[in-house]
């Protein structure tokens, strides 16, 4: 006798995220750039109309096994203008995800919130669902910018989709 699939009933946190740190930089364009607001927008999914890479696919360096990139039109217009830094208010997401690419399991998100070149011209941030409750927040975070310098033009690693 076959036993009847078990129903797994997945509940989703609905509580916000347990730690609220906040660089005081305030709204960068639309996004309020505390620790509270990008982990609400990236759970929200802001940030799926922009210009993105087509599909999950293999991570080069670390982020896990399979990522996807996304960049929102202040970036998009700098990148393709060759820029050496990007201006206030460029964004770019990456979408975490399991090693079959089917499992969103959380998000990081650079935000450039001061005009110029250096580390703290950057907000990062790195979180995993359904919580979000020990992120990695900061300008110039430690644990960031030191991949992102060496891999990337003003951090930017990952070449616009086109
Ligand atoms: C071990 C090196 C390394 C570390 C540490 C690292 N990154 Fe990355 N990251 C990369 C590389 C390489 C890419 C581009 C290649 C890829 O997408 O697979 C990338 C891509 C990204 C992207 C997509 C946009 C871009 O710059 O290409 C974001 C957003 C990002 N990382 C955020 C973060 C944040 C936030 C942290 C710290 C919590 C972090 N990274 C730490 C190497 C690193």
């Amino acid at each position: 006798m076959r036993l009847l699939p078990v129903v797994v009933t997945v509940l989703l946190a609905a509580c916000g995220p347990s730690s609220s740190v906040d660089e005081h930089v305030g709204l960068v364009g639309d996004l309020d750039t505390s620790e509270a607001g990008i982990t609400a927008f990236v759970r929200e999914g802001r940030y799926t109309t922009w210009l993105a890479e087509p599909a999950p696919r293999d991570s080069v360096r670390s982020h896990g096994p399979k990522v996807r990139v996304f960049f929102n039109d202040v970036l998009v217009e700098s990148m393709r203008a060759g820029n050496a830094t990007h201006p206030p208010g460029s964004i770019t997401v990456k979408e975490l995800y399991d090693s079959e690419g089917r499992t969103l399991r959380g998000h990081a998100l650079d935000v450039k919130v001061v005009e110029g070149a250096g580390k703290d011209t950057w907000i990062f941030f790195e979180g995993l669902g359904p919580d979000y409750g020990d992120n990695y927040y900061g300008r110039g975070h430690s644990t960031c910018h030191g991949c992102h310098e060496d891999s990337g033009r003003d951090y930017v690693a990952t070449p616009l989709p086109e």
